[in-house]
């Protein structure tokens, strides 16, 4: 008989401490990763439940969640209308694979996704990551270009995944590592419709031009209506495929399904994920004009060059993301982004009108908004100086980790951080925030920042000593 490893089992995971959780993550997961979370004090907190906006850790203390899993978390923790179709789906055993029959659950879902986008997006991919959506995007739009214009614009700090595919257009200095990438990629500023212009005119063999709607990782960075437009036009005139990276800001963050229907434009192939698994589950999409899907995969010959993966369009995976797609209409989340994100925006505002030396811009879209701190450097007093030199040097230029660590141990409020601009916060909470969250948020940022530079860089360093 094949012996059986020192397994723990479900109860013994869920029952984990602290100190036990610590050693194995060090010990199989991600020991430098730990080396941030200490710094930030993310370490000394066990959730034990999550319900709608709030985490509960191991004290029964509530944290209000302004992080929202980088956008993965539109209906909230847990949401009860989700829970109850994934319990169903199971008391009834469901099949969950879908590669030798249809799946009534995927068909279901394509319809769904195909009557919640514009124009023709008709066509779709299921799979279970942001990166495999972006990873099938870039594909589909590569064949549909064809052979003679295999190359693809991307944006400066974009970010579409770190899987090796698309490494290849995400410009991250540090996710790009020193791994070997294709050279057939034009890299312009984002927002810059002359680039593109230029790019395209003196290059024939662009095919693509891969953009996300709003960046995230840059800092919840936005462009305007006409540089849309302009792009659309360009795509048109160049015969170059659009896609559109909605991955993040996409089901209804900005406000609109898609942050592209604020321009009044739509591009050839787009990408969900995220918040599709409704914030229980793996799910991710890529949806194609079908014209330009047909000219890639549409023959019995070639349909199976990218067809389904094995996880692609998993049953219960499907369904959640059916529920999910009814709540965010029936629960009228979408509006209720644009107009809770716009209450924020104003609270913050206010803020910035309070301390005009510590904030420098507010910015975003619905519930994607971006809290921009003056540089460090410029606003650091000299008295400081030798209390930085101590610290991390990925903290040396944030005033956002400093406030985001004071925010979770004194207020219980959990906010994010953006990968390229350290000086700004990411607010992403789920989509059925109310303005009691926003006030409680503000409350919180209000206390903190109120303490005034100094205070807010002691506190924090005396806790990285203590
Ligand atoms: C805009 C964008 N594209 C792609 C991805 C990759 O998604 P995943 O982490 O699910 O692979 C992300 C993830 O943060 C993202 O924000």
């Amino acid at each position: 008989m094949t012996p059986k490893p020192k397994l723990l089992t479900v109860e013994e995971a869920k029952a984990l401490d602290l100190p036990r959780m610590t050693e194995l993550f060090s010990a199989h997961i991600n020991p430098g990763q730990l080396h941030f979370m200490k710094l930030l004090g993310f370490d000394k907190i066990k959730v034990e439940r999550a319900e709608g906006m709030f985490y509960v850790d191991q004290n029964g203390r509530k944290i209000l969640d302004f992080f929202g899993g980088f956008g993965s978390l539109a209906f909230g923790h847990n949401h009860p209308r989700i829970l109850a179709a994934r319990q169903a789906f199971q008391e009834e055993k469901r099949h969950e694979i879908a590669m030798a029959f249809m799946s009534q659950y995927a068909a279901a879902l394509a319809h769904n996704l195909a009557a919640c986008s514009p124009g023709d997006l008709d066509m779709v991919f299921f799979g279970s990551s942001g990166s495999e959506a972006m990873e099938a995007a870039l594909k589909v739009a590569e064949r549909a270009a064809g052979p003679k214009r295999p190359k693809v614009v991307y944006a400066e700090n974009s970010f579409h995944g770190k899987t090796k595919g698309v490494l290849n257009v995400t410009d991250g200095k540090l996710y790009r590592g020193e791994f070997k990438l294709i050279d057939n990629t034009v890299r312009v500023p984002f927002g810059d419709i002359e680039a593109i212009e230029n790019a395209f005119k003196s290059d024939p063999e662009i095919g693509v031009i891969v953009l996300e709607t709003i960046q995230g990782g840059a800092g919840i960075v936005t462009a305007p209506t006409e540089f849309w437009q302009k792009l659309r036009a360009l795509c048109d005139r160049y015969g170059v495929l659009w896609v559109a990276d909605e991955v993040q800001c996409g089901l209804g963050r900005s406000g609109k399904f898609y942050a592209f229907e604020h321009h009044g434009v739509v591009p050839d192939v787009t990408a969900l994920a995220k918040s599709l698994g409704g914030g229980k589950t793996a799910m991710a999409a890529m949806i194609a004009r079908r014209e330009v899907y047909m000219k890639a995969y549409g023959t019995p010959k070639t349909a199976l060059i990218h067809a389904m993966a094995t996880f692609g369009g998993i049953g219960e995976a499907c369904i959640t993301a059916i529920e999910g797609l009814n709540v965010l209409y029936d629960e009228h989340l979408i509006d209720n982004s644009a107009s809770t994100g716009t209450y924020l925006v104003e609270r913050l505002e206010g803020l910035k009108g309070k301390y005009p030396s510590l904030i420098k811009e507010v910015r975003g879209q619905g519930l994607m908004v971006g809290l921009e701190f003056h540089d460090f450097s410029k606003t650091m007093p000299m008295v400081l100086r030798p209390v930085l030199a101590m610290l991390d040097d990925k903290l040396k230029g944030s005033l956002p980790g400093f406030i985001g660590s004071h925010l979770l141990r004194d207020h219980g409020v959990l906010v994010a951080f953006t990968e390229y601009n350290r000086n700004v916060v990411r607010l992403e909470p789920p989509l059925i925030c109310e303005r009691e969250h926003v006030d409680q948020f503000i409350a919180a940022l209000d206390e903190v920042l109120s303490r005034g530079i100094v205070r807010i860089v002691k506190d924090f360093v005396k806790a990285q000593v203590r």
